[in-house]
């Protein structure tokens, strides 16, 4: 693969990557890491542009992006609707062709339910430059690659049959999008791990997704289950990943949005006839004695994981948070680099 071939590709989801694409991130991500830690300059994209727009609150994906941008030489623009003509309607095709004139890659989150990846696509449609996504209601890009880098420097590059369980866990903090669970359920298999969904009935994940994680893991030597026992889930597990994601799942786009109130009521009622399902110091005792304990964040502290295990030496969340770093500029030098 030419080295050159992602300037100028889009990022909305890696399920539209392949994998030789990925390990190139992956292996750029691991040089920029090793460039920082020494202090050594690496401004691969000097007096360039990022526009970021976020629909939504951020701490890791905003901060990656802006200090990777300043890090990689160039400069992020931190836009949210209220600072731009979105808040008066104008459209994501204007929007695009107008950053597109300015810049050299457009970055979003919009992670409303049955809109955000709809609005990403539309900016890509009619953006020339590339469109990164910070996350929408189905995809997490970003935060899946920062993962899969975080496996690879715990469990090495052969994956294949790491037993890895992403759980549904019950959070009072929001209902938390689809898209973290989807893109490790879509990634994960391709490098042959043997995933576990556990998730309470009412909390299933989006479900045309599922045949197209299924094929990944039969193309590719990985293996899916999916059970509504948190329990059953835990054993033997290397890695655990238990997060809340809200009842999204139950409905179509067009039902959900044509119903939010009431959806959400629904939703709502639903969580809490699930308050037990937290993940604690016994269910860590079903997992393997090496386990890993991992989540996205923020976590709901108290809900979704007790302290005794999210402050245990078994989790490696900030190592998962500080690679959200090294990704993100490896995604921009790649795509990005392109254009003076
Ligand atoms: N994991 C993640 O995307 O965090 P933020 O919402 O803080 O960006």
């Amino acid at each position: 693969m030419s080295a050159t071939l992602l300037h100028g590709k889009d990022l909305i989801t890696f399920q539209e990557w392949t994998k030789q694409e990925i390990n190139m991130v992956l292996d750029s991500a691991a040089d920029l890491k090793r460039r920082f830690a020494l202090n050594e300059a690496h401004r691969l994209l000097q007096d360039k542009t990022l526009f970021m727009m976020f629909f939504e609150q951020s701490t890791r994906t905003r901060n990656s992006m802006e200090a990777g941008m300043t890090q990689l030489g160039g400069h992020a623009h931190d836009l949210t609707p209220d600072k731009m003509q979105l808040s008066h309607g104008e459209s994501a095709k204007d929007t695009a062709m107008v950053l597109s004139r300015m810049g050299h890659a457009i970055a979003c989150r919009n992670c409303f339910y049955g809109i955000g990846n709809t609005y990403l696509r539309e900016l890509a449609e009619h953006s020339a430059i590339p469109v990164l996504s910070l996350q929408d209601d189905l995809y997490h890009p970003m935060q899946v690659i920062a993962d899969l880098m975080t496996i690879r420097e715990y469990f090495g590059l052969d994956l294949k049959g790491l037993k890895v369980t992403i759980s549904w866990a019950y959070a009072t903090s929001h209902a938390k999008p689809l898209s973290v669970p989807l893109s490790q359920l879509l990634l994960f298999p391709r490098y042959g791990m043997d995933v576990t969904v556990a998730a309470p009935k009412e909390f299933p994940l989006y479900k045309d997704l599922i045949p197209v994680a299924e094929q990944n893991a039969a193309e590719n030597g990985g293996k899916l289950r999916f059970t509504d026992d948190m329990d059953a889930a835990f054993e033997g597990a290397q890695i655990v990943i238990p997060k809340n994601w809200g009842g999204f799942g139950n409905y179509s786009f067009e039902e959900y949005n044509a119903g939010e109130e009431a959806c959400r009521k629904e939703m709502k009622a639903n969580l809490e006839k699930h308050r037990d399902w937290i993940c604690d110091e016994r269910r860590m005792k079903l997992a393997d004695k090496d386990v890993k304990y991992m989540h996205a964040l923020p976590a709901d502290r108290g809900n979704e994981v007790t302290p005794g295990v999210i402050d245990s030496p078994a989790a490696i969340i900030y190592d998962e948070a500080e690679n959200r770093l090294h990704t993100a500029k490896a995604v921009m030098a790649l795509t990005m680099g392109g254009r003076p």
